[in-house]
């Protein structure tokens, strides 16, 4: 394979100070709605990174299930790797990827957990194979085989029968509360446009322009 050799061109339009929101969510919102429009598989995917205890940065993607200017959410298991280094260091990435569109998103931000009532509200509205598959997933953790994984999913669809399956106390969710977001717009020669809105103390967002 020659990736060396391996040439996109970016024929996009730009992305200039004066064409974007002054709020970066709003921004967001549009960027997010033209890679739904675009059907782009799984828009809402983003890798979230994290640093864990031995100062190892961790990403992996995960799906956003809500954003507002309060942040960005996603759930998961809260005992998984993911979990376990975002309470130990709330300072996170997430990098939001819409080739495509040649379109980049970066985000900057303190992670806290969702309520409880949050959590509840999106596990009740989880299908009843995930809600299974979140008891019965142990994530993060070794596991001897697939046959394991089936098992423990067996018996707790079986021991559940047709009772309503409760949120399990090591499910819930995460809100990345940004601090930065950058706006990456592909463009010819690679001379691409990067925006960035900074929080400031008084709570605007000045934008600045970095180099590509
Ligand atoms: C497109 C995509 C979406 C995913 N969404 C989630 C998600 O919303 N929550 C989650 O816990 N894992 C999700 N995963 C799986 C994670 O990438 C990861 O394998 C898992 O959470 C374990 O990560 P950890 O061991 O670093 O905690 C997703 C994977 C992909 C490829």
């Amino acid at each position: 394979m020659d990736l060396a050799n391996r040439r996109e061109t970016y024929e996009e339009a730009g992305l200039d100070v004066d064409d974007v929101h002054a709020d970066p969510i709003v921004q967001f919102e549009q960027w997010y709605r033209d890679a739904e429009a675009a059907q782009l598989w799984e828009a809402n995917a983003m890798v979230v990174s994290a640093v864990d205890a031995d100062g190892w940065p961790t990403s992996r993607y995960v799906l956003m299930k809500a954003f507002d200017h309060h942040g960005f959410v996603f759930f998961t298991n809260l005992e998984s790797d993911k979990a376990v280094a975002l309470d130990g260091n709330p300072q996170t990435a997430l990098t939001f990827g819409w080739l495509p569109l040649r379109r980049q998103i970066r985000v900057l931000g303190l992670t806290e957990r969702v309520s409880s009532d949050e959590a509840d509200d999106y596990w009740a509205r989880r299908p009843r194979g995930s809600q299974i598959g979140g008891w019965a997933s142990p994530q993060s953790q070794v596991v001897p085989d697939r046959a394991e994984l089936d098992r423990r999913y067996a018996a707790f669809e079986a021991g559940v029968g047709d009772g309503l399956v409760e949120r399990p106390e090591h499910w819930g969710g995460y809100r990345v509360v940004p601090q930065r977001i950058e706006f990456w717009q592909g463009r010819p020669n690679r001379f691409h446009d990067r925006l960035v809105y900074t929080l400031s103390p008084t709570g605007s967002w000045p934008i600045t322009r970095l180099a590509p």
